[in-house]
């Protein structure tokens, strides 16, 4: 049921494209929805203001509709796949909102809090210190009452909670795209060598979930409001080759030098010969 989707776009309202997907279908889910920022306008970016959705609503009404789309999102993945969900904190008159307020009302284990360093800020006025971070939640969908799920290999895990990652510049037709580096270093830390999973992101924007998709030998699934964002998605998924290098350079960082087992195993080698001697 799943394989109509594969490997196409589609301009839909989020939630109501989820309910016609078949549940336990999607490995992983990796978006980024509107923030419900208000139009804050910051003193270095412009407001951010999208093609076909006008990012004010009530706040209230916006954790609502986030729970839906969270518990929609947990329907669709299977039993021990992932949703990787990124969000900032906010204020609105002073008040902070955190997303773990909505998230904790969802169905989903949240397996971490990622801290996304994009070491630039939108807003620099002393208010507060420079907000640099957003927040990426890695959300679990439990499989045979196993809450932890699988280990990550070490090449991956050593990445740490902070992503040190700058905030994509090349695409001026979008306000907030993921840089690519973003999705690749989810895709390829969840499915390390396997291929052929599937990736969902809800959305997606110009498509930058899909091209990593795509580019690491996953099928992929997009959605989103705009019709504009999906044509650019659809022709950078048809020149996905042109965007290899950065993907490339990503996979450069998942590697160790040593195990910590190994490192432990050569540590204790080297005390047995000291004592010896
Ligand atoms: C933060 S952007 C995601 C950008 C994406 N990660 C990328 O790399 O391009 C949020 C997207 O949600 C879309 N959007 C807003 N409301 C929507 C809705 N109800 N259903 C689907 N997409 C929506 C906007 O058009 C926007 O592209």
């Amino acid at each position: 049921m799943i394989n109509k989707f594969l490997n196409k776009l589609f301009v839909d309202d989020a939630l109501k494209f989820l309910k016609k997907l078949p549940s336990n279908s999607v490995d992983l889910v990796i978006t980024s929805p509107p923030y419900n920022k208000k139009n804050n306008k910051g003193w270095l970016v412009d407001e951010v203001r999208y093609d076909k959705y006008i990012d004010n609503i009530n706040e209230e009404e916006y954790q609502n509709w986030q729970i839906q789309i969270l518990n929609e999102l947990f329907r669709v993945v299977k039993e021990g796949g992932h949703l990787f969900y990124n969000h900032k904190i906010r204020w609105e008159n002073g008040i902070m909102i955190h997303p773990i307020y909505w998230l904790s009302k969802s169905k989903w284990l949240i397996r971490q809090e990622i801290i996304w360093n994009r070491k630039i800020a939108g807003n620099i006025r002393g208010w507060r210190f420079w907000q640099i971070e957003e927040r990426i939640y890695w959300l679990y969908k439990p499989k045979d009452n196993n809450f932890i799920g699988e280990e990550l290999k070490s090449r991956h895990a050593k990445l740490s909670s902070i992503w040190e990652i700058r905030p994509e510049s090349g695409f001026k037709e979008h306000p907030a795209p993921f840089p690519l580096e973003l999705p690749t270093r989810i895709i390829y830390s969840i499915f390390d060598e396997e291929k052929n999973r599937v990736v969902l992101d809800p959305f997606c924007g110009i498509g930058t979930t899909l091209v990593a998709s795509k580019l690491l030998g996953h099928n992929y699934i997009g959605v989103d409001i705009s019709s504009e964002y999906i044509k650019i998605a659809e022709n950078r998924l048809n020149n996905a080759n042109d965007e290899l290098p950065r993907v490339l350079e990503e996979l450069r960082l998942h590697k160790v030098e040593k195990t910590f087992k190994e490192r432990k195993e050569e540590k204790n080698k080297k005390q047995k010969q000291i004592s010896f001697l």
